[in-house]
Order: C-alpha cells, then sequence, then structure tokens
C-alpha cells in the first residue's frame, strides 16, 4: 500500500488572507492524520507566504505526525530544519516569483551545496528527499550524491490529464524513471497537481512508494470535508 502524505500549506494561505490566526494548519495537520494521513507536508517558503517559522515550529514538536518539511537548498533552510527536527526534509527549488514549485531541482548546476546539504541531514538521521522531473540523469545524481528519496514532479502529468490531452509519453517517463530509482536503490515518491483521477493513474507504478498532494485536498475538503477526501484517497491507492 502506498502512503499518503497531505501537504497544510493552503491552510495556511487562507489563514494568511486575514492575517489572522484562523484556520490553523496544525489543526488540519493533525485532523489529516487522524484520518489517515501517514505524513503531513509543510513548505517553509523563503517569502513565508504561508507556512511560517512558527508554524514549523509548532507542527514539528507534535510527536504524533510524520512530518516532511519541504524547503530549498541553503544553509539557512537547512539550520531551521536541525533545529525543528522533521521527520523527513525534500529538497526542493525555489523562485520568488513562480506561484508553486514549477519544476524539479537543477542537480547538476548545484551537485556540490546539494550532497553537503544531504550529508549534514543524513547525520541527523532526517530521512532526505529530492524533488526531480522523471529524467534518468536526475535520478543517477540523485544516488550519486545520496539521497534517500526522489520525488518526481507529477506537474506535467496531472497538467496534461487535466486538459484531457495525451499524456501517456509523460506517464511513461516517470514509470521508466521509478523503476530504475527503485532498482539503484532510492525510494520513489510522486506530487504535485495530484488529484483522485492523477492519483488513480499513478497508482498502477507499484516502484512508487508515497504520494504528496495539497492543493486538491484542501480544495476539495471546502466541500466534502478533510475525513471525506483523505479516506477516498487512501482508498484509491490501497490496491
Ligand atoms: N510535492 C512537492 C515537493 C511540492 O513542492 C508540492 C507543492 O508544494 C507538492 C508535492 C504538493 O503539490 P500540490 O499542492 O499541487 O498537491
Amino acid at each position: 500500500m502506498k502512503r499518503l502524505g497531505v501537504n497544510v500549506d493552503h491552510v495556511a494561505t487562507l489563514r494568511n488572507a486575514r492575517g489572522e490566526r484562523h484556520p490553523d494548519p496544525f489543526l488540519a495537520a493533525k485532523l489529516a492524520t487522524k484520518y489517515g494521513a501517514d505524513s503531513i507536508t509543510i513548505h517553509l517558503r523563503e517569502d513565508r507566504r504561508h507556512i511560517n517559522d512558527l508554524d514549523v515550529k509548532k507542527i514539528c514538536n507534535s510527536k504524533k505526525m510524520k512530518i516532511n518539511l519541504e524547503m530549498a537548498a541553503n544553509f539557512k533552510m537547512l539550520k531551521i530544519a536541525l533545529r525543528n527536527k522533521p521527520n523527513y526534509v525534500c529538497i526542493v527549488p525555489e523562485k520568488r516569483a513562480e506561484i508553486t514549485t514549477e519544476g524539479g531541482l537543477k542537480i547538476n548546476k548545484n551537485k556540490f551545496k546539494l550532497k553537503k546539504i544531504l550529508k549534514v541531514l543524513n547525520k541527523s538521521k532526517i530521512r532526505t528527499s529530492l524533488f526531480v522531473d522523471p529524467i534518468i540523469n536526475n535520478i543517477k545524481l540523485s544516488k550519486e550524491i545520496d539521497a534517500d528519496c526522489i520525488e518526481i514532479h507529477t506537474g506535467k502529468l496531472s497538467r496534461l490529464i487535466k486538459q484531457k490531452k495525451n499524456f501517456k509519453n509523460e506517464l511513461k517517463k516517470i514509470k521508466k524513471c521509478s523503476i530504475y530509482a527503485n532498482k539503484i536503490g532510492l525510494e520513489v515518491h510522486a506530487g504535485h497537481g495530484m488529484d483522485y483521477k492523477t492519483a488513480q493513474i499513478l497508482n498502477s507504478i507499484k516502484e512508487i512508494k508515497e504520494f504528496n498532494i495539497g492543493h486538491f485536498i484542501i480544495g476539495e475538503s471546502f466541500f466534502y470535508g478533510i475525513e471525506k477526501v483523505i479516506k477516498k484517497f487512501k482508498v484509491l491507492i490501497s490496491n
């Protein structure tokens, strides 16, 4: 059975729209866990547009949840991770002007820095993951610099599916990378832009062990409630 990571960033987006305390991403994380999320993902962006430092502290302090902290590859963020000790860290690229994380890491260009950061995290027993586009060379490089896992960016696949365009080629690329990563000893995760349909399609790739889904789960929860939405995903990815 694949694991489900629930990203609660967009509960903070809504809270921040009023600059007050409600709705609280910590409560969303607790409820998501109660209803079956295997982990909680939070992305502390450099501009703090959703999750902030206090959220990270509060959420990471809870020993009842497995926390996956997404962060940019820099030493300031590394310090924050070491202070808050999440269970997992996923390193993602970050551009100030983007609406969301639009692509995977350019590992080639940042190999030395990434390797250094991964080494420190590995030493602190934090599971590490790199967010990458489905290209074989990214998988090879991830192994070379000692990541534990890769998370494959499913944004393009999700977009093609939603636009009812031909997605077979993109799906093939994701499958090929998943098989290869699994073969060389990297755990495979997938995420970005996913909804029920994408989850159902990607569920056929047995090498993928974890999905990280945020925006759709939070949006859908407005209408149907977080319990129903999480339970529906759990059923979808359970076979
Ligand atoms: N995985 C990673 C590494 C991400 O950066 C994001 C977006 O923050 C997600 C998963 C979740 O994407 P979405 O909110 O589109 O489901």
